[in-house]
């Protein structure tokens, strides 16, 4: 489980391919000032999950968990491939986050923080082709309970390297601060 940096990575050339460099200046000036803000990314993301071939041979072919696509100052872009059966911890962004999920399931389980402990407030199932906006503020863990890998665009309005933010070890109800290698090393596998 790791984070791939595909940077840069050139886009097929094909000629109705995803242009992913265009939906990356369209999030970064929706998020910029004078721009529609998140709800402008919503729309962006349902735009680029429409058309499923044309999305794939835009992207890199996902071989990690996580591969980073873009990040600035005003927004961060990954594509997430969530391994079958693997729970990620809960963990925040202090952003407003769109899921555009356009390959297998992804089930977001959401947390309220209550007197330093963490309690679920709810579980959003979705199915591809799907779009969400995380509620805010999002405490999030998720999981994939489909039996395939995952495909998602996650789009972070703001520079999630440059946040300072959380994970919780959700057995010791313990919250710590957000690295990769606790997130990943907090990561379960769930019985079959
Ligand atoms: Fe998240």
């Amino acid at each position: 489980m790791t984070t791939k940096t595909a940077s840069p990575f050139t886009p097929s050339d094909k000629v109705n391919a995803f242009n992913f460099r265009a939906f990356a200046d369209a999030c970064r000036d929706a998020l910029g000032e004078g721009g529609r803000g998140p709800d402008a990314i919503v729309q962006l993301v349902t735009d680029a999950i429409a058309d499923l071939g044309a999305l794939k041979a835009g992207l890199p072919e996902l071989t990690e968990d996580e591969t980073l696509l873009h990040m600035c100052d005003r927004v961060t872009i990954f594509a997430i491939r969530l391994t079958p059966g693997l729970l990620y911890p809960p963990h925040n962004h202090f952003m407003p986050v769109v899921i555009g999920l356009y390959g297998g399931a992804e089930t977001n389980i959401t947390y309220d923080e209550v007197d330093e402990t963490l309690v679920s407030t709810g579980k959003k199932h979705l199915k591809a082709p799907a779009v969400h906006r995380l509620p805010e503020p999002a405490i999030h863990a998720v999981v994939n309970e489909g039996q395939d890998y995952s495909e998602a665009l996650h789009v972070y309005c703001g520079n999630l390297a440059n946040t300072n933010r959380n994970v919780w070890d959700l057995e010791r109800q313990k919250k710590l601060t957000f690295t990769e290698e606790r997130y990943f090393g907090l990561s379960q596998q769930l019985s079959a």
